[in-house]
């Protein structure tokens, strides 16, 4: 890379405060070392405390003990909580710059989770689909209302809403069988995260057009297929279905999100990003 680029400097997020919901989880961790290696200041919200314990102690291994890491127990379905969270965020740094809407139930089919109590579609509890869609999908419009509108009176703000290839496509339920399990043992991927997939790319889409002219941009990321400790023959399954065949890293996200948040992508507004191995196109 040359020492003289024009442009790669709009990667720089200098000290602007990004807010990241469900900051503990697999992903979380991976949009906060984008924030910390553009030189932000991630925020962690989680309605746990370890996992984001845990984010915190590992990048400050990797990138060193001055990173500043802030993290807040948080139910982000609670808009109370978030204005706690935005004046406290006000009062320390005076402005808060991005929100990556991150949190959602994310239940590990693939794994066979017990406690998924469902196997068919009908027998889907709508307790369940009420919980996914308080976190998916009000979470995330409580959190574009508190932090977006200090971002509209900054007049410049980015919000990042998080999707996946199951926001675009109906996930294959074929993959989530398993061989030689009875029927009634089978699990099915929630009619409920197709849903709170597909919403949130119409709440970026909303919010896209209604603060156009304000300074605050809203996006979609799709990321699709994360490998992370899922069984032989599921992989196998997935990577059937995508014509890069195999599944990705969480590391393959890093620098789009990074691109995302910062003035690099200062002209993109509504738009959704798919990284996906080329799974939505054929
Ligand atoms: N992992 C994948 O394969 C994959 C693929 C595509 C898209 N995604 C999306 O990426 C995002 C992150 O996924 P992940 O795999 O890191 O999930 P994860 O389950 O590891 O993390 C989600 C985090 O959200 C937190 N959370 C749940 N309810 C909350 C609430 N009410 N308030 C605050 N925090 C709450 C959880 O405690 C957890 O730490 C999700 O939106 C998911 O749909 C994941």
């Amino acid at each position: 890379m040359r020492d003289n680029a024009k442009y790669l400097n709009k990667l720089n997020i200098d000290g602007r405060v990004c807010i990241v919901t469900g900051g503990g989880g697999l992903i979380g961790k991976k949009h906060t070392e984008a924030i910390v290696e553009g030189g932000g200041i991630p925020v962690l919200l989680d309605i746990v405390p370890f996992g984001m314990e845990r984010v915190k102690s590992e990048v400050k291994v990797e990138y060193g003990d001055d990173v500043v890491i802030e993290t807040f127990v948080t139910d982000i379905t609670r808009r109370e909580a978030l204005e706690k969270v935005r004046d406290e965020l006000l009062e320390k740094y005076g402005h808060i710059d991005v929100l990556i809407n991150n949190a959602a139930n994310n239940p590990k089919v693939e794994d066979g989770s017990k406690n998924l109590a469902f196997n068919t579609f009908p027998a889907f509890p709508v307790e369940i689909w009420n919980q996914d869609i308080a976190v998916g999908l009000t979470g995330a419009m409580l959190c574009a209302q508190v932090f977006g509108e200090v971002m509209e009176k900054q007049g410049k703000g980015m919000i990042l809403n998080i999707s996946s290839d199951y926001g675009l496509i109906s996930p294959d339920l074929r993959i989530y069988r398993k061989e030689g399990i009875p029927e009634e043992e089978q699990t099915i991927k929630p009619v409920s995260y197709s849903v709170v997939k597909h919403g949130i790319i119409g709440l970026t889409k909303y919010l896209a057009i209604y603060w156009a002219q304000k300074g605050v941009r809203v996006n979609t990321l799709c990321p699709a297929s994360l490998e992370n400790g899922q069984d032989e023959e599921f992989i196998k399954k997935i990577s059937n279905l995508i014509p890069m065949g195999r599944m990705s890293d969480p590391d393959e996200y890093v620098c789009t999100v990074l691109y995302l948040i910062s003035d690099a992508s200062s002209y993109m507004t509504g738009s959704t990003v798919v990284l996906d191995g080329g799974r939505t196109s054929w």
